[in-house]
């Protein structure tokens, strides 16, 4: 198969995190004959500075005429203290989201029993949890009117959601719930948002079409709890785009690290698949970055945007092994001898090429 890939690195760690999934991806592409042909793209502050824009029409147009869309991180310390700058690097990833319709971003949450000892949580609680959140993620607080009034001296944003949007998201949870454990969490502040009554009027119009799943309901405040208390509770998680930016960092900290987790957003036009941590500014161009969520973004795109399951499943398998071998870059070492991000690059391409079983 022939896959038309946009790369589109973006700043801080963003371009040597791709450049390992890009491993990954040719890696893959020489054990099971395929070809990939990468086209490169600006996005973030790298493309302010060169077009004033963070995403230009030249990247859009890119990622327009791409099968997927392989990206790193934006944002730069540059603009993070300073709340006057006329643009922002982070505008690029929302002018994408928006700009090819992705309305769904699925973070899957998994726990690697060789891992289980670096998160935070108790051993016996994140053992074993497996759970796919579903961000809404074109709506909502970041989309909807704001501004300011009374001379600057009043802000708003506004959350606001239609119908269609909800229903469209919530269709795709039910979806994936029916081909996972059926039971279906609708994250919301009912109690207090109408737009959060809005999303759960609409669930519940829409449980009977789907009587195999379980459905429960949740406010936001106790789900940012229990997603620590008890993730095992969870199998299919849905909300909209702001608590969901919340709760997935969050439920980062069940796998161990930030560098773990890959993501997937999904919608109208090309697909996006990129690690949920951010540009880690500190750590650009000093090889120490944790390669593991960009090289799962990798998997998530052969699953995702080509059906290609097998292509996905050696990378992970690639990946896991390299874990329990302990060949992790620092954030996961514990004191233990570390290995950079291009050894760990380097390391997991061999292996999905290589011993591939
Ligand atoms: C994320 C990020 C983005 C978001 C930022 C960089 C705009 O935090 O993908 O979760 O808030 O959606
Ligand atoms: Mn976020």
């Amino acid at each position: 198969m022939k896959l038309k890939i946009a790369k589109l690195p973006g700043d801080g760690i963003g371009p040597e995190v791709v450049e390992q999934a890009v491993k990954a991806v040719d890696a893959v592409c020489r054990h099971f004959g395929h070809e990939a042909e990468y086209k490169f793209g600006l996005v973030g502050a790298c493309a302010i500075d060169a077009y004033g824009d963070p995403y230009p029409e030249e990247t859009h147009s890119l990622c327009m005429d791409s099968d997927a869309v392989l990206f790193g991180a934006v944002g730069d310390p540059r603009y993070d203290n300073d709340p006057t700058a006329p643009v922002r690097p982070e505008q690029g990833l929302l002018a994408i989201r928006k700009k090819l319709g992705l309305y769904a971003n699925l973070r899957p949450v998994e726990t690697f029993s060789s891992l289980v000892d670096k998160s935070p949580l108790k051993k016996e609680l994140v053992d074993g949890a497996d759970f796919l959140c579903i961000r809404e993620l074109t709506g909502g607080m970041y989309f909807g009117e704001k501004g300011r009034k009374d001379n600057g001296d009043t802000a708003f944003d506004t959350c606001i959601y239609s119908r269609f949007e909800v229903e469209r998201i919530l269709r795709l949870a039910f979806e994936y719930a029916g081909r996972r454990r059926k039971h279906l969490t609708v994250v919301d502040k009912a109690n207090v948002l109408e737009s959060s009554r809005l999303w759960r009027q609409i669930a519940r119009e829409l449980e009977p079409e789907y009587p195999d799943i379980q459905v429960d309901y949740m406010f936001v405040d106790n789900a940012a709890m229990q997603l620590i208390r008890c993730p095992k509770f969870f199998d299919v998680l849905v909300t909209e785009n702001t608590f969901g930016d919340i709760l997935t960092d969050e439920a980062s900290c069940i796998s161990g690290s930030m560098g773990l987790l890959a993501s997937a957003s999904v919608g109208t036009h090309t697909s996006l698949f990129e690690p949920i941590h951010g540009s880690y500014p500190q750590a650009a161009g000093k090889d120490i970055a944790n390669p593991v969520a960009a090289i799962l973004s990798a998997a998530m795109m052969f699953e995702y945007a080509f059906g290609l399951m097998e292509e996905g499943a050696a990378i992970r398998r690639a990946v896991a092994t390299s874990l329990e071998k302990g060949y992790v870059t620092e954030d996961l070492a514990a004191g233990a001898a570390s290995h950079s991000t291009s050894e760990v690059g380097d390391w997991i391409a061999n292996q999905i090429e290589n011993n591939h079983e």
